[in-house]
């Protein structure tokens, strides 16, 4: 059975990955962390497509029958241009959380938080009009979340600072629904939500990316019926015990089976 192709500037997309886990319990699974290129969120658009590109090849090397780009800045910036070009489904981040924020809001007013790239290419406001025209949708990049993040930070001080001060143009426009648009933001759930107080939702378009996969899958003919446990493998172009170390907090479960390669 041909497995499932996954890819991520880094260690960020594994917040897909558990979902796809929980989902899609039987599918194989190969991921490939872009850990020697990272961070793609402030790198321009033309570099995030050839690094895309690049990821892409990869994986079709390993005969994926689709690809799921965790990545929030190649959904956002590279993702439009190059799906066209490749044969295998392609499924982003943007529209499934989307969908979701779109279906939450009841004020029509949501707020977009993520990487630079993600914000300044526009490409969820554009999806969120496109649903709605009448959404108000205010966003804010929020660039220092990732390192916080993946260093363990989740509460204190420092990162309640960092948060507030990011969240206040979002807080400010008095939004009821806010999407995390980036890998590491789920992790940061309970500070966001502090910040912003009870009554704001947040959308982590994890499980609704997990559940297009699966959705296309079906349309294809091409889900693992068979009953068994799915074999999951995870590339990284750069030092693996990093990776190991990290991973676990985006996953919820130890990584066992890590191998650096050296596609870029
Ligand atoms: N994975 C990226 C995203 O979701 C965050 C980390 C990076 O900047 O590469 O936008």
């Amino acid at each position: 059975m041909r497995p499932i192709g996954v890819f991520d500037s880094g260690v960020g997309g594994l917040t897909v990955v558990k979902e796809l886990f929980r989902h899609l319990p039987g599918e194989d699974i190969i991921y490939f962390g872009d850990t020697a290129r990272v961070p793609y969120g402030i790198k321009s658009r033309e570099t995030v497509i050839r690094f895309s590109i690049e990821n892409i090849l990869f994986l079709l090397k390993h005969d994926v029958k689709l690809i799921c780009v965790a990545c929030n800045t190649v959904s956002s910036v590279a993702l439009p241009s190059i799906k066209g070009h490749f044969r295998v489904p392609i499924v982003g981040v943007i529209a499934p959380g989307v969908r979701e924020a779109v279906y939450a809001t009841r004020n029509k007013r949501i707020g977009v938080i993520g990487t630079r790239g993600t914000i300044d290419s526009r490409a969820y406001d554009k999806e969120i009009k496109q649903l709605d025209p009448a959404i108000k949708v205010t966003a804010a990049a929020c660039p220092l979340f990732v390192p916080f993040a993946e260093e363990g930070w989740l509460e204190g001080s420092e990162i309640s600072s960092v948060a507030a001060k990011y969240l206040k143009p979002v807080k400010d426009a008095k939004v009821d629904t806010v999407i995390l648009g980036c890998t590491h933001y789920p992790l940061l759930k309970p500070v966001i939500k502090k910040s912003l107080g009870d009554d704001v939702a947040l959308i982590d378009s994890a499980k609704q990316v997990a559940i297009e996969v699966k959705k296309i899958l079906a349309q294809e003919g091409a889900l693992n019926n068979k009953s068994r446990e799915g074999r999951h493998k995870f590339y990284v172009s750069d030092n693996t015990s990093w990776f190991g170390s990290v991973a676990g907090r985006f996953l919820g479960s130890p990584l066992l089976d890590v191998e650096k390669v050296n596609n870029v």
